[in-house]
């Protein structure tokens, strides 16, 4: 057959998938086409002429067409549909659905590297970006609209990109509220090798999350198994809205045909792309007490087996494709091992949970030696530090998807920096931001690329990193990610830049479908309209990489006693527990503001003649230009183990968790079962999360003991810029407040029975011998000498602490000082909490709805035009936010301007500040700094400290009796 030697079948030569899967796909779908025509020839010609007189005869078997068909498709990898662009109407159009114009937009279209933006309309019809531009001119719209067949949108000005989509995600499997008997659902434990398994298979369609996410404009996700598995399983894109279905299946897009119907045939269609979830490192290894070599060997044998598959396959394809068909039996194949086969043939985009450089390198020689790429390393925490062994994977170079900022939460984290996605990207390699929902909640999904952009990603590549190019990790940038013709109708109408802080979106459409019934749109000022001028991080980017991750973080103090901060534009001071305003440069000092500090103590501020420095400005002086920068106070950190853990997930890392009362026995050596431990006894000092937030204007920490339920202990509040305990000022006030908390917490006996203990404890009066803390400590609450913080996120148990409150205080006529932490749901007792003077801290200071006493959120702009702070301030509750993990208490700064900014005007800047310093400070019973006059300062160049043009350069404390300069 002369044919042969073209036909004969070819083991593939590498798949060359790229990234990008268009540029692969045209040819090799000709050649698969072309393959088959042959093939189906070649049976015809067996068949036709039976007796010919070829070398060998074999007798042909009834499926042969379709066997030699299937050998033929095996070259096939995935791509569009030719013309896709072309399409009159998105497969996931929904029949009624109004055509709608956004008129007067600024489109960010994912073009042109991320840098083309259009000034005019979208035109969504049938599913479809039908035009992007000045559509003006077109005749069919205008007749369309004519005919009132069209929703026309006034953008006004606004920016408009296309939705957010999420390249990591674990919606729907990993569902939220978290119920014990139903959740999570994306891992199995069922060996640490299950490509057979897909997550659509988990995917619960009822996740609070979904309307929560679309709010933040997610319209994509692609929905991974977890990583508890070396090889997961199978992962599945969908699109967040409802369907009318209301099926998972009906979420999916793109998804492989035979997911949907095993029998239905592509109909000439080529290919779509599959996924698969890989993971690496500790994960894996937790679960199945597994070390590092016996994961990568799990993957070895695996994959070695769907190589053993892939060579039957081959080798029965040569043989069928010769007409050898004797003893050749039946299409080797095995329904286990056939996603991972097809890995091998490079029909799937590859997801891997990947952190260390000994992962990533495990993982590339892997692709190597069994010849698959990998769409994307995802995590990754120390892909900057090795791109060059990503550059060795094969195929092509993986994508990195990672986290801003969310790092130091296991030791594979730890060296994970706030330039790893600027480094990435210097490096040529393409940096995608995940949310790992609910890990991080996908709704701030897009906060993740400002952050990234704050910290050197550039503009067009931090928003492609959270449209365009995550699009094309999933193997989906043929439809989503960009706003161009023949794209869904995917776009968020935004009230701001988008990497402004607090981009809300003030209307999402999916499938040309708007989302947010009525939304409630902040307006904005003008200087939110256009991207940050973010500061320099030039310096630290290189000593992060010059130090693997590990740049040393601790305050240098100015070189000298006194230091003159020049060209300052406002300075805000606390004075005796409040903020104020004291000074901004008018029109008459266009220099801006000086301030002399000797030692750490405010010497004078002002106008330069009103702060007599002329005499003291010498070399004894160090001179700080702010370029029109700010003077602020130190906020204040909370609800996180700041302070007690340096690792999270490390025990040897942290302090360990006290005894609880109310779960086992309290060793009687400690004094009884009401033994009150004080966190002062633990705290370890400048760990690295405490550094990188005191280098971002977060000078100091009040901790509780670290506990798991109702026992806390006794809070403490110290410094995150010292050494040590015994260096000056490190230790603020070594007992804040006491601490419990009252809720659901696995082992603990009922809610009610944790209140009936605090009733118990709080109004046992002390026996006049009694000199324990704990019963001092309970004493002093009861009389009101000290405040308790309760942790309570539900409405009921904090309506029952409030009868509680004042059952006490009944008893014993004094007022109780309670704060209330955590407070998801206190919004919906916001005039009871007034009138009862309770506190309350929100701890995230932004609501999700991860356990069961949180459902009832106050989601805020764009779903509510209140948020659970701007609800609380304005029935003058007393408000301070937390922060739930210590790697977060960086962003404090961004999260009470996020407040402010979100509140529309009703939260003024000294409001925000308050949130995170004076007002937090008295509802946690920090009372030794307002005491002390005037706490520690901060000193931001180029804005103030809520701000993304910003940095903080200097920490001015009296207490420390030193100015830090960074
Ligand atoms: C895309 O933009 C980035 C950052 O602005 C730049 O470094 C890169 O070279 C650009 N890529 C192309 C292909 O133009
Ligand atoms: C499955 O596909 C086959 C072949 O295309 C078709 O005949 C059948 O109706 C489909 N079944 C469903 C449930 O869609
Ligand atoms: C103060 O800062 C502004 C903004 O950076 C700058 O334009 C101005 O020149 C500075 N003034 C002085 C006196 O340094
Ligand atoms: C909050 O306090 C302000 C100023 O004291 C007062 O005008 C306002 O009525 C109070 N609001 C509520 C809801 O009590």
């Amino acid at each position: 057959m002369g044919a042969d030697a073209e036909l004969g079948y070819l083991p593939t030569t590498a798949p060359d998938v790229a990234v990008n899967p268009h540029p692969v796909s045209k040819r090799r779908k000709r050649t698969a086409k072309f393959l088959t025509l042959l093939a189906v020839l070649a049976v015809a010609q067996l068949l036709l002429l039976p007796g010919s007189p070829t070398e060998q005869t074999h007798p042909v078997p009834q499926n042969a067409a379709s066997t030699l068909a299937r050998c033929a498709s095996l070259q096939e990898v995935p791509s569009p549909p030719r013309d896709f662009l072309k399409r009159a109407a998105s497969d996931r159009f929904v029949e009624g659905t109004q055509a709608v114009l956004i008129r007067n937009a600024k489109v960010w279209t994912g073009g042109e590297n991320g840098t083309e933006v259009l000034s005019g309309d979208v035109y969504l019809d049938k599913g479809v970006v039908k035009g992007v531009g000045h559509l003006g001119g077109n005749l069919d719209i205008q007749a369309l609209v004519a005919k009132g067949k069209v929703s026309i949108v006034d953008a006004k000005g606004a920016w408009v990109t296309p939705g957010i989509v999420d390249p990591h995600s674990h919606l729907g499997d990993g569902s939220s509220p978290y119920m014990d008997g139903a959740s999570p659902d994306d891992n199995s434990r069922k060996g640490p090798i299950l490509p057979w398994l897909r997550s659509l298979d988990g995917l619960n369609t009822h996740d609070d999350s979904y309307p929560l996410s679309i709010a933040g404009g997610v319209t994509t996700a692609l929905v991974l198994p977890g990583s508890a598995n070396a090889i997961g399983g199978q992962a599945f894109t969908i699109k967040l809205r409802p369907t009318k279905e209301r099926s998972p299946t009906s979420l999916l897009v793109e998804p492989p045909y035979d997911i949907l119907n095993a029998s239905a045939s592509q109909h000439g269609a080529p290919l779509r792309w599959r996924q698969m979830k890989h993971a690496c490192g500790e994960n894996p290894s937790r679960v199945y007490g597994n070390s590092r070599m016996d994961t990568f060997w799990a993957f070895r044998e695996a994959y070695n087996k769907a190589r053993e598959i892939k060579n039957e396959q081959d080798a029965f394809c040569a043989k069928a494709v010769k007409g050898q068909w004797t003893g050749l039996g039946d299409f080797p194949e095995n329904l286990q091992w056939e996603a991972l086969v097809d890995v091998l043939r490079g029909r799937v985009r590859v997801q891997t949970h990947c952190y260390e450089a000994v992962d990533l390198d495990d993982l590339i020689r892997l692709s190597n030696e069994f010849q698959f790429p990998i769409a994307a390393v995802h995590h990754a925490h120390e892909a900057y530090l090795v791109p060059d062994v990503l550059k060795r994977a094969y195929g092509s170079t993986p994508a990195v998807a990672i986290f801003a900022t969310n790092a130091r939460y296991k030791r594979e984290a730890y060296r994970g920096s706030e330039f790893a996605a600027r480094i990435l990207a210097d490096n040529g390699l393409k940096v995608v931001m995940k949310s790992d929902h609910p890990v991080l909640n996908s709704r701030y999904l897009l906060y993740e690329a400002q952050q990234a952009h704050y910290y050197g990603l550039p503009e067009n590549l931090a928003l492609a990193a959270v449209t365009s190019h995550a699009a094309q990790v999933i193997g989906l940038d043929h439809r989503v990610g960009y706003l161009k013709e023949g794209y869904d109708a995917d776009l968020v109408v935004w009230d701001s830049h988008p990497l402004a802080l607090g981009a809300t979106p003030a209307q999402v459409y999916i499938d040309g479908i708007p989302q947010i019934a009525d939304p409630q749109v902040v307006h904005k000022p003008s200087a939110y309209q256009k991207p940050p001028k973010v500061p320099n991080f030039d310096e630290e980017t290189a000593e992060t990489i010059k130090y693997e991750g590990l740049p040393p973080l601790l305050p240098k103090k100015a070189p000298t006693d006194g230091v003159l901060f020049v060209n300052i534009s406002k300075i805000f001071l606390p004075r005796e527990g409040t903020l104020l305003e004291a000074y901004a440069t008018s029109s008459v000092d266009p220099d801006g503001a000086v301030m002399l500090v000797m030692n750490g103590s405010v010497q004078c501020y002002g106008a330069a003649s009103d702060c007599p420095h002329k005499g003291a400005v010498s070399e004894v002086v160090e001179v700080v230009g702010l370029g029109g920068g700010t003077i602020q106070p130190g906020l204040l950190s909370y609800g996180s183990p700041l302070g007690l853990q340096e690792i999270e997930a490390e025990s040897t890392t942290g302090d360990g968790r006290v005894f609880d009362p109310l779960v086992g026995p309290v060793p009687k050596v400690l004094g009884g079962d009401d033994t009150l431990i004080r966190a002062v006894d633990g705290l370890q000092f400048a760990g690295r999360s405490a550094l990188l937030a005191y280098r971002a204007g977060v000078t100091k920490a009040i901790t509780a003991p670290s506990h798991r339920g109702f026992w806390a202990g006794l809070g403490t509040s110290f410094s995150l810029g010292a050494l040590h305990k015994l260096e000056e000022g490190a230790v603020i006030q070594e007992v804040t407040a006491l601490h419990v908390a009252v809720g659901h917490f696995g082992r603990q006996p009922s809610v009610s029975t944790q209140i009936a203990a605090l009733r118990k404890l709080l109004l046992a009066l002390p026996d006049d011998d009694d000199l324990s803390i704990s019963a001092n400590h309970f004493a002093k609450v009861a009389t009101g000498k000290i405040p308790i913080v309760v942790e309570a996120h539900s409405a009921d148990i904090i309506a029952t602490l409030i009868l509680l409150k004042k059952e006490v205080e009944e008893k014993t006529g004094a007022s109780i000082q309670l704060t209330i932490a955590g407070a998801t749901e206190a919004h919906l007792l916001a005039k009871e909490l007034a009138e009862a003077k309770v506190g309350v801290i929100f701890v995230p200071s932004r609501p999700f709805p991860a356990v069961w006493e949180q459902v009832r959120v106050l989601p805020g702009p764009p779903l509510t035009e209140e948020s659970q702070i701007s609800l609380l301030l304005a029935h003058n509750v007393t408000v301070g936010v937390g922060v739930e993990e210590s790697w977060s208490a960086r962003n404090t700064r961004f999260d009470v301007a996020w407040a402010a900014i979100e509140a529309g005007g009703r939260i003024s800047k000294l409001e925000a500040l308050a949130l995170a310093s004076t007002n937090l400070e008295k509802l946690l019973g920090g009372t030794a700094e307002v005491a002390l006059g005037m706490p520690d300062l901060v000193a931001t160049a180029g804005g103030d400290l809520l701000s993304f043009e910003s940095k903080v350069v200097g920490v001015i404390s009296a207490r420390r009796q030193a100015v830090d300069l960074f």
